[in-house]
């Protein structure tokens, strides 16, 4: 039996449909997290909710305590992180609106607190392998969810992670594209690589919400709010499906 956890970011400060049970304001060694974790039952399954950006979409991407967010959720009792990512496209098959399960990171994000291996007291030096940033199971499970909802989620693709809260300029979008980016976020480090540190499967869906600078129309903000609504709608039909699945082990139920 696994304990859940939903992520949510831009677009998704909050998770409708959650019946909320309990407020959990969880004390870590690193602080607060970003928003108390909101325990409570949705399409007939616990699961967990925590706005990233914290609630009132306050915080941003590198103000974000990412430890203290993890640390939390492990310490409830959490196996499984979706973490929800609205993402700006470089990939040409990552219209706006459309749904990807990435399979690897760049990380381009600096001076965030990014590690539980950080000489502290009673810390241990960890050189955790990351040769699958997003665990396969998760992965597997976003994937099947999708299709039985009726959707394409696009299987794989490298998340580039930047610093924000600024967009890109076009070079930098280049670049990225040449390093073999799909997709940019400003959220998925070191959220993935901590979870990774705590043993928790972590899994990331995609929503493309814009096409990265230089790539569109050059109106970035009106892209995402003309496909925001839609990409979380099929965002929350993904999870209908994805959550049962990992809570009975795994299985995709219809
Ligand atoms: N860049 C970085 N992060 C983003 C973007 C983008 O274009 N869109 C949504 N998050």
């Amino acid at each position: 039996m696994s304990t859940i956890a939903v992520i949510g970011g831009t677009g998704m400060d909050a998770w409708p449909g959650l019946e909320v049970k309990r407020r959990l304001e969880v004390p870590t060694p690193y602080g607060n997290t970003s928003a108390p974790l909101l325990q409570g039952r949705i399409y007939d399954c616990d699961a967990i909710f925590l706005a990233r950006h914290g609630e009132g979409h306050k915080i941003p991407p590198h103000s974000i305590n990412y430890r203290a967010n993890l640390w939390a959720l492990r310490e409830v009792g959490v196996t499984h992180v979706i973490g929800i990512g609205a993402v700006g496209a470089i990939a040409r098959w990552f219209e706006p609106g459309a749904l990807a399960v990435p399979s690897d990171i760049i990380d381009y994000t600096w001076g965030r607190a990014h590690t539980y291996s950080d000489g502290g007291a009673g810390s241990q030096l960890q050189h955790i392998e990351f040769n699958a940033p997003y665990a396969a199971s998760v992965r597997s499970v976003l994937l099947e969810s999708a299709q039985l909802a009726g959707l394409s989620a696009h299987d794989g693709g490298v998340h580039g992670v930047t610093q924000g809260p600024r967009l890109e300029s076009p070079a930098e979008v280049r670049r990225m594209r040449q390093d073999g980016c799909d997709m940019i976020g400003m959220t998925g480090m070191p959220e993935a690589a901590l979870a990774a540190e705590l043993e928790l499967a972590y899994g990331c869906l995609a929503v493309s919400v814009n096409w990265a600078a230089g790539i569109g129309s050059g109106d970035i903000h009106g892209e995402i709010h003309r496909s925001i609504e839609i990409g979380m709608s099929r965002v929350r039909s993904v999870l209908e499906r994805a959550l049962p699945a990992l809570i009975g082990g795994l299985q995709v139920v219809e």
